[in-house]
């Protein structure tokens, strides 16, 4: 088992982009690191990158839609560790672009939601015994300004997407409410727009950036703040 002062991790999507500099970010600052990818030798390959100057960082497989692949996962968790203190949900598909949100093809829509949403669910259920065994387990999902309803009228870019992490926002205070008396905080941020695979190029910020308020959720943030959205450290609208 773990000892209590190393707190452990699992970073879904850790294979590249944000969740890789994320899963970085708490190696450094001692964390053991779980990075999960739904193809295990690229999990293996950032881990073993990424497993140097005494950091603990394993490897494990987790497609998010397939409820058995993150029941695996937990059961390896536990069978090392014994328990998990962080869980960031950072996996994430963007399917769609700058088409009428009437003309959102449903099986994108369907898609989107499975991998964004239901997929957050899933591995969520799944850590939750493990998440409960901490004590001060934090959950932490990945979402957009996309999902922003404040002012979604006003910006239309990816119908299918910013429904998906609407979604996401819902489930988020949802189980906030529900895990908050048993110490499990639940928050979701906006990494802001990076360049990754999905941000392209000509995005302002590195994925470096796009880390830092997850990796803040992760330690320095007080342990009272759940259920809310944050994008730079700074609480922002539903
Ligand atoms: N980049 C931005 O500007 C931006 C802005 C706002 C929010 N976000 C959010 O930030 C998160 C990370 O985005 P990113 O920019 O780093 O994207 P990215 O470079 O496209 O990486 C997405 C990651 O999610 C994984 N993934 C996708 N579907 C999966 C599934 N079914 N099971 C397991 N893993 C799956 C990918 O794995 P594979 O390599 O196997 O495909 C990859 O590791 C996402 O939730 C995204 O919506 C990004």
């Amino acid at each position: 088992m773990e000892p209590l002062q190393r707190r452990i991790a699992l970073v879904t999507g850790a294979n590249r982009g944000i969740g890789l500099e994320i899963a970085r970010q708490l190696a450094v600052r001692g964390f053991h690191v779980w990075m999960a990818a739904r193809d295990l030798r690229k999990a293996a390959a950032v881990a073993q990158e990424l497993a140097v100057d005494g950091r603990m960082v394993d490897a494990v497989q987790l497609e998010v839609t397939r409820s058995e692949s993150a029941l695996a996962a937990a059961a390896a968790i536990q069978s090392r560790c014994g328990r998990l203190d962080v869980l960031v949900n950072n996996a994430g598909v963007l399917m769609d672009r700058q088409q009428p949100p009437s003309l959102t093809p449903p099986d994108v829509l369907r898609s989107t939601m499975e991998t964004n949403v239901i997929g957050v669910l899933k591995v969520t259920r799944s850590l939750l015994p493990l998440l409960r065994e901490s004590g001060r387990g934090r959950v932490i999902n990945i979402s957009s300004g996309g999902g922003q309803l404040a002012d979604m009228m006003s910006s239309v870019w990816a119908p299918a997407y910013q429904i998906s992490k609407t979604a996401l926002n819902a489930l988020t205070m949802l189980l906030a409410g529900e895990l908050k008396p048993q110490g499990i905080s639940v928050n979701v941020i906006c990494p802001g727009w990076c360049r990754t695979e999905m941000g392209g190029e000509s995005a302002p910020n590195s994925a470096e950036q796009g880390a830092d308020t997850a990796v803040w959720l992760a330690t320095e943030a007080p342990a009272e703040l759940t259920g809310k959205f944050f994008r730079n450290r700074q609480e922002i609208p539903w």
